[in-house]
């Protein structure tokens, strides 16, 4: 009973919304009704209109960070600052600037059907008994490994490193998020590991770097770019090739997660891709408008200014929701119908403005391989709901299958 009223109550606040079951509803009314106010309980601004939304991401006056704390306070002294503070990501200053187009003209630049090739490769690596349909709890290993190890094997890291590399990025991952959000709540092991896991990925992607014949695609790339546009930090590089696995490492699980669960939910449409698996690609993008991985961003504001015709003061927070501009009617019509066919479907989840996300090419076509994959092995579609939970964050929906 209790479990019935907690899928239908909405979510505490926007924070919760992305572990929230359904928070659907709350989001497309907040993009209708609110599309931008100050929750007065939290203290933080909400962006919510697909007009707010992108006046934030577009401001000069929005940054990634405060201007009083660059970095979180609980990670200095340790390895993770390191890689908070370099990754363009969070930096709204001259050399972030410089660094942000050589990060995203070394990954535009990747062959995407070599991209492909590569991830349909290791797909078939992956999962190595072909006898057996994949289990619930496989497929969730499945959906982790495969893009991350893509992005890993672009840089020219070695298949025996993939596993810790993975609970590096998890490890890093979780006590920057805990540092940053406070979702989950920063522990001392939480920091440790978080201290630990990003030395170690600094100290794996620099030996390979200084090695010619180990160094891959994406991490030469970068490294020209980099020169190319005068960046001559050797760490700033470092650090944003750790950036494309850990800006892609969960995201990409998340969105193979999500894929899936459209699928197990329409059995027609899953019929249909299944038949034709052309579909396969707009159903990433429609899952990408309707159930996002990135549900919310956050910004910082720079100094006393308007956004979206209200006064806010140096250092407000505003969080940025991705998801709700998604099903705002100004942005598509009909929002809240899930239709692969839709006509010129547009979509805030890969940002806007300077901090883009650019593998929005990238992404989706290893997702797509992932997908194409398991529905090929076959999939238990009628498990993954009754095994579904969301991890525990305050801007990501990850969806987890367990048994
Ligand atoms: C489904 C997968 C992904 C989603 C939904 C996604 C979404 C986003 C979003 C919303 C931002 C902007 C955040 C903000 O403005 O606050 C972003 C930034 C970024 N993403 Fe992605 N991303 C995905 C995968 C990836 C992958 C695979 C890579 C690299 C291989 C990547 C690299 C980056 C980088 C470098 C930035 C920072 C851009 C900048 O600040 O200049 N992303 N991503």
């Amino acid at each position: 009973m209790n479990t019935m009223i907690s899928a239908l109550t909405d979510p505490e606040h926007v924070r919760a919304a992305p572990s929230h079951r359904d928070p659907y509803a709350y989001y497309g009314r907040l993009a209708r009704e609110r599309p931008f106010f100050h929750d007065e309980a939290n203290g933080w601004w909400v962006a919510a209109s697909a007009a707010a939304v992108k006046e934030v991401l577009t401001s000069k006056i929005c940054l990634t960070r405060p201007l009083s704390e660059p970095i979180p306070e609980a990670l200095l002294g340790g390895a993770a600052a390191q890689i908070f503070g370099r990754l363009v990501r969070l930096r709204d200053d001259d050399v972030g600037d410089k660094l942000r187009g050589a990060v995203a003209s070394a990954l535009r630049g990747v062959d995407l059907r070599q991209v492909a090739a590569l991830a349909h490769r290791r797909a078939l690596q992956l999962d190595g008994d072909a006898q057996e349909m994949f289990r619930v709890d496989k497929t969730m290993t499945f959906m982790f490994a495969l893009p991350v190890q893509v992005v890993a094997q672009l840089l020219g890291i070695p298949q025996g490193s993939f596993d810790d590399v993975m609970t590096w990025l998890g490890d890093y991952g979780a006590a920057a998020a805990a540092a940053a959000t406070g979702i989950p709540l920063l522990t001392a092991e939480l920091l440790a590991r978080g201290h630990h896991g990003a030395q170690a990925l600094f100290d794996l992607v620099t030996s390979i770097s200084h090695d010619s014949q180990q160094c891959g695609p994406l991490l030469h790339a970068l490294a020209n770019e980099a020169r190319r546009v005068g960046c001559d930090d050797e760490a700033d590089v470092i650090v944003n090739a750790i950036g494309y696995l850990v800006q892609g490492y969960v995201a990409m699980a998340s969105l193979i997660g999500s894929t899936l669960l459209a699928l197990a939910r329409q059995p027609a449409l899953c019929t249909q891709v299944v038949a034709d698996p052309t579909l396969l690609r707009p159903l990433i993008q429609e899952v990408l408008r309707c159930d996002p991985v990135t549900n919310s961003t956050f910004r910082f504001m720079a100094r006393d200014g308007k956004i979206a015709g209200h006064m806010l003061c140096e250092g407000e927070m505003i969080i940025v929701l991705l998801a709700a501009a998604n099903r705002d009617p100004a942005l598509n019509p009909d929002p809240d119908r899930f239709d692969i066919a839709r006509v010129e479907r547009k979509y805030l989840e890969f940002g806007a403005g300077m901090h883009a996300c650019p593998a929005d090419k990238f992404a989706p076509l290893i997702v797509e391989v992932a997908v194409a994959h398991l529905l090929r092995r076959g999939l238990p579609f009628e498990k993954l709901e009754a095994s579904l939970t969301y991890a525990t964050s305050g801007h990501v929906r990850t969806p987890l299958f367990k048994r």
